[in-house]
């Protein structure tokens, strides 16, 4: 199933503490979460009971992961997954065996978000086999030297010549400056941890003139309620 393609960038969390999605959520931030293996392993929660409390607390898609490494068994795991809530999106790795599995689970009807994308190829295979989120990981690329922001304005060309429907969903975000850089370079979602959406706020000078402000506020001996 392809959603309509966003008219305003969407934020993602990539977290499986449902604390922190709550306390976003609280703020209008979470239109999405993502989560992976590794995440559920830090949650130390039960996989199936962590997803139907994130899936309760979020508004939109949640991704969760297969780990079969085989397209028949991928389908399997994806069913039984997507059974947890309706925004479901089940996260399939981009291998041949993944992209049938989006093919075939897309065509189902279901939200696939194909994963661990590290080239424009990969993401081109992603939107032809239908996936309705592709996740390029910025960050794994940067670590190695190459340069993960490229992939997302490669993508973002490839995808608007064609008119391809997947969402290009910027992943493996490890600083503020990787969501500006998205933004800038047209992704459709940003996916990061909280403390980087939670760093979006952050400025030394906002600091400083609050502290202004309210040294010449007592200045004044007023209150306002
Ligand atoms: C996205 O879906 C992944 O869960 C995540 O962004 C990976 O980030 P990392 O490379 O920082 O582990």
């Amino acid at each position: 199933m392809l959603e309509a393609k966003a008219k305003h960038m969407k934020f993602f969390v990539d977290t499986a503490e449902i604390a922190e999605i709550r306390e976003l959520a609280a703020l209008g931030l979470v239109d999405g979460v993502t989560t992976n293996p590794s995440l559920i392993r830090k949650s130390g929660r039960d996989f199936l009971e962590v997803l139907r409390e994130i899936c309760e607390v979020t508004p939109g898609p949640v991704s969760a992961e297969v780990v079969a490494l085989e397209a028949e068994q991928m389908i399997a795991e994806g069913r039984k997954l997507a059974e947890v809530a309706p925004n479901i999106a089940i996260k399939v790795p981009l291998t041949w065996d993944g992209l049938r599995a989006c093919r075939v689970l897309t065509e189902e009807g279901r939200m696939v978000n194909v994963t661990l994308c590290f080239s424009a190829n990969q993401a081109l295979l992603a939107a032809k086999a239908g996936a309705t989120f592709v996740s390029p990981f910025i960050g794994r690329l940067d670590d190695i030297n190459l340069d993960g922001m490229e992939l997302i304005r490669d993508i973002r060309t490839i995808f608007d010549n064609y008119d391809f429907g997947t969402e290009i969903l910027a992943a493996s975000i490890r600083t503020p400056n990787h969501i500006t850089q998205s933004a800038l370079a047209g992704a459709d979602i940003a996916t990061a941890p909280t403390k980087v959406l939670q760093a979006l706020a952050a400025h030394p000078l906002t600091d400083r003139g609050l502290e202004a402000f309210l040294k010449d506020w007592q200045a004044t001996g007023q209150r306002i309620v």
